[in-house]
């Protein structure tokens, strides 16, 4: 399980030519970024060629050869840096040629500014439209499904994107107004096209806010932390809870309940199916699209508490979850808590894998509880863990 130490993977050269470890890793991700740009370049231009008998010009966007072009004056920029200069700025650092570990690991996971290599195509869509006009009518679709494809952040575009056409301007301050307005969202993608569809075609979804008034409220089994008593432990521990994150968070009904007492707490979330991100902003609620495998758009050390709900749970493999837990830590202040929320995996995966992954990160377990999860056909168990950060490490 320890992904740190692949014996024979990397070695580290002993006496070669020193260079500044931030040199080092600006470079490889230029390198990376240009070598995918260059990739999606080619991409394009080859499948272009290939289909189109006449060898048309290659219609490849100009902003993505601006970007191009961008990244390689900033390449020239960096190799002319003088050697000292980077050297001088990293003296603790271990001197090394070789790329870091870490994030050789990290780009086969996840994006570094730009996996979107591996989908050219929608990239090439995404970005094929006319300047300062209105944006194709598809750019939503196509901006989610490269984010959820982990390419993230997208590049800016200069075009208008798509408003509803009579949208209501008499919004609520209750986050929990028994109907939400249909007439806000732009509804052409989704099966449903209103939010009583939505209610009544799954009622777990989170669009009925009469139900969702009651969630985090009530305590029925071990598994359920409530909310009052969740703010009752941080009192009492003398760890004032004002800013949280809640990773994947749906229609962000944690958020609107942790407004009401004062708490600040931003949801991640997409639109899987349905208008998430709508609904949250309508809900007066700050929506984050970003998908689960980006580090989290705050500084470090800057939250008091991230709750993590059922949207993270065993799909994401294990490496990609190390990496999503030691993100939480960094935006945790010391003192902070991580909430995992009926967190779910098979049994035998939590005891030998989840358990000692979260046990890593050192905190203390305020509560760990374990229980069944109700008609699952892989032995799967739910985990409902509140951990506090220590204060200095
Ligand atoms: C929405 O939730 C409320 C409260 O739980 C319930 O009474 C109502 O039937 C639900 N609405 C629909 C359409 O399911
Ligand atoms: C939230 O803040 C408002 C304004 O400062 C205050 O009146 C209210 O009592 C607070 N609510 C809670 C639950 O602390």
């Amino acid at each position: 399980m320890d992904i740190q130490r692949k014996p024979g993977s990397i070695e580290e050269p002993k006496a070669k030519p020193k260079m500044g470890f931030t040199m080092g890793l600006n470079m490889l991700l230029l390198l990376a970024m240009v070598a995918t740009n260059i990739l999606s370049l080619y991409h394009l231009s080859s499948t272009i060629q290939t289909t189109k008998k006449p060898p048309a010009p290659v219609p490849v966007p100009d902003y993505l050869l601006h970007q191009l072009n961008t990244i390689r004056s900033t390449i020239t920029h960096l190799t002319r840096l003088p050697p000292s200069a980077a050297d001088s700025s990293t003296k603790a650092a271990v001197s090394t040629t070789t790329a870091p570990p870490d994030l050789l690991l990290h780009s086969q996971l996840s994006p570094i500014a730009t996996s979107c290599h591996n989908h050219p195509g929608l990239l090439h869509r995404y970005m094929n439209y006319t300047p300062f006009s209105p944006c194709p009518p598809d750019s939503e679709e196509l901006a989610e499904s490269l984010i959820l494809r982990g390419c993230h952040p997208l590049p800016r575009r200069r075009c208008f994107s798509k408003t509803p056409p009579k949208p209501t301007s008499s919004l609520s301050h209750n986050s929990f107004a028994p109907s939400l307005p249909d007439q806000n969202v732009i509804w052409h993608k989704y099966y449903c096209k209103s939010f009583s569809c939505l209610v009544r075609s799954n009622p777990k979804l989170g669009f009925n806010l009469s139900a969702e008034a009651t969630r985090f409220m009530s305590y029925n089994d071990e598994l359920d932390l409530p909310v009052l008593q969740l703010l009752q432990i941080a009192k009492a521990a003398n760890s004032v809870l004002r800013l949280g994150i809640d990773v994947g968070g749906g229609t962000g009904t944690f958020a609107a309940r942790m407004k009401l007492y004062n708490v600040t707490v931003v949801t991640t979330t997409m639109n899987l199916g349905a208008p998430y991100n709508e609904v949250v902003a309508l809900r007066g609620l700050v929506p984050l699209h970003v998908p689960l495998q980006q580090r989290f758009p705050v500084f470090d050390g800057v939250v008091d508490l991230v709750r993590c709900g059922h949207a993270v749970n065993r799909w994401i493999p294990l490496t990609a979850m190390e990496f999503l837990l030691y993100d939480v830590d960094r935006v945790l202040r010391g003192g902070g808590y991580l909430l995992l929320d009926h967190f779910f995996s098979k049994g035998v995966d939590l005891d030998k894998l989840y358990a000692p992954l979260i046990g890593k990160l050192g905190y203390k377990k305020v509560k760990w509880a374990t229980g069944n999860k109700a008609n699952s056909k892989n032995a799967e168990v739910y985990l409902t863990a509140l951990l506090q950060k220590p204060v200095s490490k």
